[in-house]
């Protein structure tokens, strides 16, 4: 892991959102939503604490487990209390490698020691980030714990089961279409829709709906043509155009998913790569999932295999050939290399994606073999923007900063509004979007296809 670095400074008259501006979706976030996260957090611990009869039990292991849970307990309500309070923000204390980054990133944000970063007051993307950190920080310091995932059982694993109706219905409209003899438009508008549909995937992310009812999860989820079609006019920026120009002369390439949410996102997502793969636009194909449970429901190595095999207990319950038979096929090409999972800790450090060239540059180097990258969600779309408040109508280009050099290739943001950010806005639409819908921005029922491709401008540090 490269050493810590100043993390990179916004361009003139670009500031960072922090919880400090109260009319932002950032204070909201952090007064009220963050909160409830962390909540949920403790309620966890004591289901499981209750659920394993892990109280009362008599043996010095579970007691043992016992004593660590009430104590992750504790640390969970102080990180709300201090949260709450506004508190600075207190170091980690773990010995995972990835901590002295962290640490450091942190000093140096208060480097005359006289004014310490608080929740409210310090970039609204390190600290929700460094929130999950915290999580992560707490579990890692007991023995019992460790890989414990708290958002697992009540979260992510409810929320997929509540998706698998519609899992069936994209199965097999993937299994229809690829019977379907299809001409070069026909093979280009089936790759729009799954690139719309991995779109609206996003719209399901759990941090945000917290407390919508897992069995309503379905009627959020687009899986149809007809809807989708409804749907496009809710794409405020399409570069549709502009992927399928990038995608049209790829053949046996390499496209980089930068996952985000597990469940119907991840499966959605997987939809479009076996396509990418089946008509014969890549070769290869590289998942990028968190190396610890982030967001609530980012995709971790864990979640990946679980939902492959979910699915397939489903498929098998049910009789559902063709499921069964995609999960498969899936396995298969796992199996060959033709689908990699990559976890890399970058995407769990401090650094916006302006910074992947130089923080992260091994991994950089080793994606700039690829051919597109596809960035999924709202939170990588935040990253890749240093979450700043940037004019609306900043070109994209402008936004993603040091991300793009001139080794850096093609790019794709695929993600539902779920934050302040949003460039690449004609002049004058995100007024007459503030007139449709006052929400626009953080209700996630808009979307964003951005596509970025080559030549890109030599950009210097
Ligand atoms: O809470 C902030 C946030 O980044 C929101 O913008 C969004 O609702 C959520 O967290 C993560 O969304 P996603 O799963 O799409 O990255
Ligand atoms: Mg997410």
């Amino acid at each position: 892991m490269a050493d810590c670095e100043d993390l990179a400074s916004f361009p003139p008259g670009i500031t960072p959102l922090a919880a400090s501006q109260k009319a932002t979706f950032a204070y909201t976030t952090v007064k009220d939503r963050l909160p409830v996260i962390l909540t949920k957090c403790v309620d966890e611990i004591s289901r499981t604490l209750h659920a394993e009869t892990l109280v009362g039990g008599s043996d010095s292991i579970a007691n043992e487990k016992v004593t660590e849970g009430k104590a992750i307990i504790a640390s969970l309500s102080k990180l709300v209390y201090e949260l709450q309070r506004d508190r600075p923000l207190t170091l980690l204390e773990d010995d995972e490698e990835d901590a002295a980054i962290w640490n450091s990133v942190l000093a140096k944000m208060d480097p005359s020691g006289s004014q310490p970063a608080t929740w409210f007051s310090a970039p609204w993307l390190f600290i929700e980030c460094f929130m999950y950190r915290k999580i992560r920080s707490i579990f890692v310091l007991t023995r019992h714990w460790k890989d414990h995932d708290v958002f697992a059982s009540n979260q992510k694993e409810t929320a997929f089961s509540g998706s698998l109706t519609s899992m069936e219905t994209l199965a097999k409209h993937l299994n229809d279409v690829k019977k379907t003899d299809l001409d070069d438009a026909g093979r280009i508008a089936v790759l729009q829709e799954f690139v719309h549909f991995s779109l609206w995937g996003n719209q399901t992310d759990l941090s945000l709906l917290q407390d919508v009812a897992h069995e309503s999860l379905h009627q959020l989820q687009t899986t149809t043509t007809a809807n989708l079609t409804e749907m496009e006019k809710r794409i405020i920026v399409n570069d549709s155009d502009a992927l399928v120009d990038t995608l049209k002369v790829l053949k046996n390439g390499r496209c980089d998913f930068i996952l985000d949410n597990a469940g119907f996102e991840l499966y959605a997502d997987l939809i479009l790569a076996d396509w990418l793969v089946h008509s014969g636009t890549a070769s290869t194909v590289v998942f990028h999932a968190k190396r610890i449970p982030w967001f609530v429901s980012d995709t971790t190595r864990k979640d990946f295999e679980w939902t492959l095999e979910a699915i397939q207990k489903h498929a098998r319950d049910t009789s559902d050939d063709v499921l069964d038979g995609t999960v498969q096929r899936w396995r298969g090409l796992l199996e060959k290399g033709t689908w990699r999972l990559q976890v890399s800790p970058f995407w769990t450090l401090p650094y916006p994606f302006w910074q992947l060239p130089t923080a992260g540059n091994e991994l950089y180097t080793e994606m700039c073999t690829s051919d597109l990258w596809i960035f999924k969600g709202d939170l990588n779309y935040r990253k890749c923007l240093y979450d700043g408040d940037w004019p609306t109508t900043t070109p994209l280009k402008v936004a993603l900063g040091g991300l793009v050099r001139k080794d850096t290739p093609p790019l794709v943001l695929l993600r539902t509004c779920k934050s302040d950010p949003a460039v690449g806005l004609k002049d004058g639409q995100a007024g007459e979007m503030d007139i449709a819908d006052k929400d626009w921005r953080i209700n996630g029922k808009w979307g964003e296809q951005h596509c970025s491709s080559q030549p890109y401008y030599a950009f210097s540090c």
